[in-house]
């Protein structure tokens, strides 16, 4: 390669772009193919981190070049990646069918994906919260837990010892003492009829609003918005959204979108959509933008400064503020 007189050395990572089809938004903003760096190192890298000796040089102004001539910004600043050239909220119907489109081709079979019973879904929806994905499917979990207690009835009347005995080893106890309490409540207040709608779903122990927005579109195929973090995450990205997310007035918008995108009639695939791109390709750390399929939608420039949060206080001051017996 040619390298200019004012070459500057070692780049952080290599500027490669990749074109990847006019349908697919042209270029990259950077190249993306991953290198497998061996088992004892994590398998294969999130995008191509290969440096490229001598590949920037300076042009007669001062300005970083690429050997072939174009432009160069610094990392963080990368102008190569175009805008979206459709925006989701401005281009729904698209958005939704190229992500129900991967979906249908490439989601996950989880065996919570195979029912539509409220009952199993509330415990697959319980049970995944504060447990990866991975660690309810290793040793089924999720099938062993039905079998014990098949129905509302079975584990309404279950004595405690047994409940606890099922969830051994997923901690937070807590879950399956509200998960017995809701089955309490649906067979005594509500005639054994799972209630149908967010707002009632909420009215059970331990049901947030995430859960009883899981359980309306999941059970009941519903188009209501369900918000975890893969999904704030995926919505912060595909949107650019740039204020920090934990606050109310950010939850709203997060919210308001989610609802904005979920269609009606599509719901269960596309909130399920929703969450798998967050959990296998828009990563907290590894956003994987050249398999994504829904890139031509985003608008970020730069998906791993996102989403942003309210900067965590230092250990002592929680602790201080704990002995004070603040509470959160
Ligand atoms: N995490 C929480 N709920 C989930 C679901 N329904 N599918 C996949 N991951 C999840």
């Amino acid at each position: 390669a040619h390298v200019g007189a004012g070459t500057v050395g070692w780049t952080s990572r290599c500027h490669q772009r990749a074109y990847v089809g006019a349908g697919a938004g042209g270029w990259t903003s950077r190249c993306h193919q991953r290198a497998y760096v061996g088992a004892g190192a994590g398998g294969w890298t999130s995008g191509c981190h290969q440096r490229a000796s001598g590949e920037m040089r300076i042009d007669g102004r001062g300005r970083p070049r690429a050997w072939w001539g174009a432009p160069v910004r610094p990392e963080g600043q990368m102008k190569s990646k175009p805008a979206a050239s459709r925006h989701p909220l401005e281009n729904r119907r698209a958005f939704r069918n190229a992500l129900l489109r991967w979906f249908q081709a490439e989601g996950a079979d989880y065996p919570w994906r195979r029912t539509e019973d409220p009952y199993a879904i509330l415990v697959s929806e319980i049970m995944l919260q504060q447990t990866t994905v991975g660690a309810v499917l290793q040793n089924r979990r999720f099938e062993r837990f039905l079998a014990t207690f098949p129905d509302l009835e079975r584990l309404a009347a279950a004595p405690e010892a047994d409940l606890l005995r099922a969830w051994e080893g997923l901690g937070y106890y807590n879950r399956v003492r509200n998960l017995q309490k809701t089955a309490q409540a649906v067979l005594e207040d509500h005639g054994g009829r799972f209630p149908r709608t967010p707002t009632e779903l909420e009215t059970l122990p331990g049901v947030g609003r995430y859960t009883a927005g899981a359980v309306a579109t999941f059970a009941f195929g519903q188009a209501v918005p369900i918000v975890d973090a893969n999904i704030a995450r995926v919505l912060t990205r595909l949107l650019d959204y740039r204020q920090e997310i934990d606050s109310s007035a950010s939850r709203d918008r997060l919210w308001g979108w989610a609802a904005e995108l979920v269609p009606a009639g599509e719901a269960r695939g596309f909130n399920s959509a929703l969450m798998e791109l967050g959990q296998r390709v828009c990563g907290a750390r590894d956003a994987q933008c050249a398999q994504c399929p829904v890139r031509d939608f985003c608008t970020t420039r730069d998906p791993l400064a996102l989403p942003k949060k309210k900067p965590r206080r230092s250990g002592l001051f929680r602790r201080q503020r704990s002995m004070l017996g603040s509470r959160r």
